[in-house]
């Protein structure tokens, strides 16, 4: 009998995450895409973010939804013509859908109930807001879809006398260079009828010490979540990464207008990644680019509704212009 050779541990692998890690490490200079913050630690650290104080795009999202909510839902649903149609809304990057319960209270508000489809790339996240929309709006129906919506994405039909409204708010769109994101915002016209709308949610160029915070808090907590990406590809590639052996930094790239947030090798250092048999090399600061946050300017965000053709119709902000909502119909 031959000997057993020794059997190399078998790795559960997601394809979708090794190709990327792949060819991500495997470019110079070295990169990974921000969708891979975003396993169970990482939603838990970015919904830490978001409570930040120098974190300001949540909370000022949230107080331009509470205070143009009524506006919002009666523009799309076109309330004030004859018939006013029933709308549903769905929602592309849902994750906790926190925002989003105030814009489901002023369609229930409008209709009395609505269907409310959110699309998240985590199932845990998905479940959690479901489970507490309906605990505390239970005049919402609550169609969860778990998936990756930069891959193609199927909406429910509407029926007849039905409207949907698509959200992507969040800044969630700032992720995308401006090609790829004309070509998303394009994909989501494509399965919109007339009548329906998409209501999307921009940060907004300023001033860049304030940026500079928002991307490196006091507290490390957006130091921690860029560092959970290795310890995610550790846990789930079998690499060996030492998230300390890396520090967090963030950019403003005024040439793009974006923020960017990449990981610095502090010495030479040599990973393995044993479920993917590769090996990355680091000089002694060199980089990992992890994630670009788009900041648009003046008419940017009406440009690229315009170009993947929608009719941009209305646009709020908050007094001191730090982020905008659009909302855009199809004709
Ligand atoms: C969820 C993409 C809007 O770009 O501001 C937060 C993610 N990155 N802190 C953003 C993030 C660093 C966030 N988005």
């Amino acid at each position: 009998m031959t000997p057993a050779a020794s059997t190399p541990t078998e790795w559960q692998i997601d394809e979708q995450v090794a190709a990327a890690v792949r060819a991500g490490l495997a470019s110079t200079p070295k990169r990974l895409p921000p969708w891979l913050f975003y396993d169970e630690t990482g939603s838990r650290l970015f919904d830490q973010i978001t409570e930040l104080p120098e974190y300001y795009l949540t909370r000022t999202e949230r107080a331009i939804l509470a205070r143009h909510a009524g506006a919002m839902i009666a523009q799309a649903a076109g309330a004030r013509s004859q018939r006013c149609p029933r709308l549903r809304i769905a929602e592309l990057g849902a994750g906790s859908a926190e925002k989003t319960r105030i814009l489901l209270r002023a369609a229930v508000e409008l209709q009395g109930s609505v269907l409310y489809q959110p699309v998240d790339v985590s199932a845990t996240a998905l479940l959690a807001a479901q489970a507490r929309i309906e605990r505390e709006i239970p005049a919402v129906r609550v169609r969860p879809l778990a998936m990756d919506y930069t891959n193609g994405f199927a909406f429910e039909p509407s029926g007849p006398g039905e409207r949907r409204l698509v959200l992507y708010i969040g800044s969630s769109i700032g992720n995308f260079e401006p090609e790829e994101a004309a070509h998303l915002l394009a994909k989501v016209r494509a399965q919109l009828h007339p009548g329906d709308g998409m209501l999307l949610g921009v940060d907004l160029v300023k001033d860049e010490q304030m940026l500079l915070a928002a991307y490196d808090d006091s507290a490390g907590t957006t130091a921690a979540f860029n560092k959970n990406m290795l310890a995610r590809l550790n846990r789930d590639l079998g690499a060996n990464f030492d998230p300390d052996a890396f520090l967090h930094r963030a950019v403003w790239n005024p040439g793009h207008s974006r923020m960017e947030m990449h990981l610095e090798s502090r010495l030479a250092q040599r990973v393995q990644l044993a479920a993917l048999d590769f090996v990355a090399d680091f000089a002694a600061g060199e980089t990992i680019h992890t994630e670009n946050s788009y900041k648009y300017q003046p008419g940017q965000a009406e440009a690229l509704l315009a170009g993947a053709g929608f009719a941009p119709a209305s646009a709020w902000t908050d007094e001191r212009g730090w982020f905008a909502v659009h909302l855009a119909r199809v004709e």
